[in-house]
């Protein structure tokens, strides 16, 4: 066992054993459900605080300008281990489902207006990887929520100080698009002379690929010829927001379609490990609505909320919106413009 070399621990004192399982409330005579009940919260709670540091791990890597780049494989390695969590958090909703609604009644009550909604480490992930306040049901800021709670007492300054701490800095989503605005596309190195003209025509190169994608045989329906111009303008308007071309989307679009260009690799390990934690995290979502579901039906939240209403829309939030709208304008690979300056990404035309 680690730990200060200095000392001799024993397992018990180490892991401050005594006082962690002192923090139950069986002081109070609550039931096993109960126990349960608060058990299952506390140890997502432990995870939580795990999120938090893995993630600022991230964040803090990919803030830098340039990147360095042996740092990518660890910050790969840190989300590789949140994915892990919220995983194994999403599989923990099955223990509590051991509570019957009847069980789950029979103390409900005593929480009084408490809930999983004043989780201040999940507002803090939240915030911490980039989560809009525009994007979340009804526009709430949650942070807002935390003032009123320190004005009535109910909360610590320190946790609203945290939270605002974090809000001030940059995001893990925004730190990783400013990163991935800077890639290399077609040989051509971000604020190089001559890199807007490169970047531009491999947009359009793509953009006309996948115009052809969306030609559809004359005599399809209207509707899904109004569907697929509708898909060929989304692309248009994804690759160049208000008539400019976003280096960040077009970055993006080219790690996506040329995987294979070993140069890429680690980028692309990155923006898998990313989409592959966002997954998760929209799972782990999904089964917290489906186990209250089951457990307390549709009635409305101890926090106030509509319950698994308000829950099934936290798990349509997308922090990452550009990592999931690429995977809709990408063609296939005999269409992708062809690669110019092939060796810049460590690949030539004998290996
Ligand atoms: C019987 C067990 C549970 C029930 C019935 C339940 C129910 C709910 C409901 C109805 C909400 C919506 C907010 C509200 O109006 O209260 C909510 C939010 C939340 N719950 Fe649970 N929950 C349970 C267990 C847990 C556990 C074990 C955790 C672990 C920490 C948890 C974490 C959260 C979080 C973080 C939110 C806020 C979600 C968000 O705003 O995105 N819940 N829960």
């Amino acid at each position: 066992m680690t730990g200060d070399v200095n000392r001799n621990w024993t397992y018990s004192e180490y892991l401050n054993l005594r006082e962690l399982l002192e923090l139950q409330g069986e002081e109070r005579g609550i039931s096993s459900d109960e126990m349960h009940f608060i058990i299952v919260h506390q140890t997502f709670e432990l995870w939580f605080k795990q999120i938090i540091r893995e993630l600022t791990e991230v964040r803090n890597i990919l803030c830098q300008v340039p990147v360095p780049e042996d740092q990518i494989p660890v910050a790969v390695d840190h989300l590789g281990r949140t994915t892990e969590i919220f995983r194994l958090m999403a599989n923990q909703w099955t223990v509590l489902e051991t509570l019957t609604p009847q069980g789950f009644l029979a103390f409900r009550d005593g929480l009084g207006t408490a809930s999983g909604f004043e989780s201040y480490q999940m507002r803090e992930f939240e915030i911490l990887l980039g989560l809009e306040n525009s994007d979340r049901f009804g526009g709430i800021d949650p942070l807002d929520s935390f003032r009123k709670m320190v004005d009535k007492g109910e909360a610590k300054r320190e946790i609203l100080e945290r939270l605002e701490n974090t809000e001030s800095m940059p995001s893990l989503a925004e730190s990783l698009m400013n990163w991935i605005a800077r890639t290399p596309i077609m040989g051509s190195i971000y604020g190089s002379k001559g890199d807007d003209d490169v970047v531009s025509e491999y947009v359009e190169r793509h953009l006309q690929a996948h115009g052809k994608m969306c030609d559809i045989p004359p005599h399809s329906s209207e509707k899904m010829k109004a569907r697929m111009m509708s898909a060929h303008e989304g692309a248009v308007s994804f690759l160049k927001p208000g008539g400019e071309i976003s280096r960040s989307r077009a970055g993006l679009l080219f790690i996506e379609s040329y995987r294979e260009l070993p140069l890429l690799t680690w980028p692309r390990k990155l923006v898998d490990a990313i989409v592959e934690l966002e997954e998760s995290m929209v799972k782990w979502r999904h089964s917290h609505a489906r186990m209250v579901e089951r457990i307390m039906g549709r009635r409305i939240g101890t926090g106030g909320t509509s319950g698994v209403d308000y829950l099934d829309a936290t798990s349509r939030y997308r922090v990452f919106k550009d990592l999931w709208s690429v995977r809709t304008i990408l063609v296939k690979p005999q269409s992708r413009p062809e690669l110019r300056n092939a060796d810049f990404y460590g690949y030539n035309s004998s290996n």
